[in-house]
Formats: structure tokens, sequence, C-alpha cells
């Protein structure tokens, strides 16, 4: 397929939705785009976008497909242990509210399970939880908080009795944690950025970004955390420069900005 078409592509796609393929690793995007299109039997990539444009329902399908909402609580549990046994302990001993920031968040499992863990460990202490995604459909799933046994996972039985409710064969999310997350919509590659986090969890976001784009998301985490605030990352999503980006050593998966 010819490079014109892909450059056209990509352009018509990013006004359409926003969506800069480029901030994409090439290789990957162009292999699961292809993936995605031969299964519609688009014969190129103008006429898929064609398809898209006239399309809404594969258009959503697309947008899904390309940005992978897969998920579930307590995701890489040791992870979360440790951010519950060490890295909030220590926030908590410098902050007694804590102004936290689930970046990419889908449809809000992450979220949600920190607002567990912060509801047990600091009981009737308000914190903010801010939980944003581009994805306004996985947002709307991330308010109603009804979850399958796919998303239902690492939970203890305790929080699972306290926090959940079964309904059918879906559990929901008790009101009282529901409350404590604030969903909102926001693109990493596009968006302003707040600032002032004590604590900024991107899991799993980054896995098709380039190299570039990361790194430019990193150095925006690290200007939007306060000094001593911490990235945590997914567990196969290690930041090897670091230390050039302006983070210090802390814990495997979770980087410190320097006091
Ligand atoms: C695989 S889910 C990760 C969910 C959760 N963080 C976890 O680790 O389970 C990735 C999410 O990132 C979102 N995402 C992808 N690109 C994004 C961008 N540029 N800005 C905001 N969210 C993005 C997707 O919509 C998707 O919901």
């Amino acid at each position: 397929m010819s490079t014109q078409d892909w450059e056209t592509f990509k352009q018509k796609f990013n006004s359409k939705s926003n969506i800069n393929l480029n901030d994409y690793k090439p290789t990957q995007m162009q292999r699961r785009i292809g993936n995605f299109m031969n299964r519609q039997g688009a014969g190129g990539y103008l006429e898929f976008f064609n398809m898209l444009n006239t399309n809404p329902k594969l258009y959503k399908e697309f947008v899904d497909y390309l940005t992978i909402n897969v998920t579930e609580f307590f995701r890489t549990p040791e992870k979360f242990a440790e951010l519950e046994t060490k890295v909030l302990p220590d926030l908590l001993a410098k902050n007694a509210r804590l102004n936290i920031w689930s970046a990419g968040c889908s449809i809000g499992a992450e979220p949600y399970s920190l607002a567990m863990i912060l509801k047990d460990m600091t009981p009737g202490t308000k914190h903010r939880i801010l939980a944003t995604d581009l994805d306004v459909e996985m947002l709307e799933k991330a308010r109603k908080a009804v979850y399958t046994t796919t998303e239902y996972k690492n939970i203890s039985n305790a929080r699972q009795s306290k926090y959940f409710k079964l309904e059918g064969t879906n559990y929901s999310v008790s009101n009282d944690i529901k409350g404590l997350v604030e969903f909102k919509k926001h693109n990493l590659l596009l968006d302003a950025f707040e600032t002032g986090f004590d604590l900024i969890l991107c899991r799993n976001v980054v896995i098709y970004f380039t190299e570039e784009a990361k790194d430019a998301l990193y150095r925006r985490f690290l200007a939007a955390l306060k000094p001593g605030g911490v990235l945590f990352v997914g567990g196969t999503e290690a930041i090897l420069n670091f230390r050039d980006i302006g983070f210090e050593h802390y814990l495997p998966f979770f980087y410190r900005k320097p006091r």
C-alpha cells in the first residue's frame, strides 16, 4: 500500500478523531490497522477511511481497537501491594490529602482500585482521584462502574464484600467508592495537563507510542507532579532513561520527582 495513502489516511484520521498516528510506532500501527482493514475488506487506506467516515459504528469499533481498553482491578497485584504498603504511606507522611491522576483509566478499574486502598488506609479522608481517558464510551462505563468477571480480579475477599455488589453475572462498585473518583475526557498527546499531583498512574497506555512521544509524555508528567511526587507505570513499561528525564530512583516501575 502506498506511503502517500498512509500519510493521507493519518492526516484525515487525525482531523476526524484528534488521534495523531504519528505518535504511535509505525510498524505496529500499520500491522494492526492492516489487520482491521483486511477484516473489513477494504482495498486500501483511502477506501478504508471512507468506510470509517460513513459508518459511525465501524469508526467506533476501530477507535476502540486502536486504543485497546483491556483492564482489570489491581492490575499487577504485587505492584499494587507495593503501592499500598510503601508508596502511599510515604506520600501520606508528607500530605494528609493526596491529589492523584489515573491517566488512561479505561473503564475505571484502576482508579477504583486506588480508591478502595485509600478508603481502607485513611477512612474519612477525602483525597482527589482524577481519572481520564480519551475514549468517552469507556468513561461512560467507568461512571456506571459495573464489571464482568474479565475485570473482576485480584480483589481480596474483604474488599469484594465491602465494595462490590453482585448484579446478575456482573459486579457493581459501591456508591461510596464511586463518589471518590472524578472522570474526565483527556487526550494525553494533545491536551494541557493539570499540575500539583502527588501520584500519577499511567499504566498500559503508552504501549504503541513512539519513543519520542513517550519521552515527551514522561517529561510532562514530571512537570505535573509535586516535588516528591511519584509516577507509577505498567508492569512492562520500565523507563530506562528516567534519570535523563529528571526522575530519581525509587522502586521498580515507580519514579519519583526530586524534592
Ligand atoms: C489498556 S488500557 C489501560 C487501562 C489501565 N490503565 C490499566 O492499566 O489497566 C489503555 C487506555 O489508554 C487509553 N488511551 C490510549 N491513548 C490515549 C491517549 N492518547 N490519551 C488518553 N488515553 C489514551 C485508551 O483509551 C485505553 O482506555
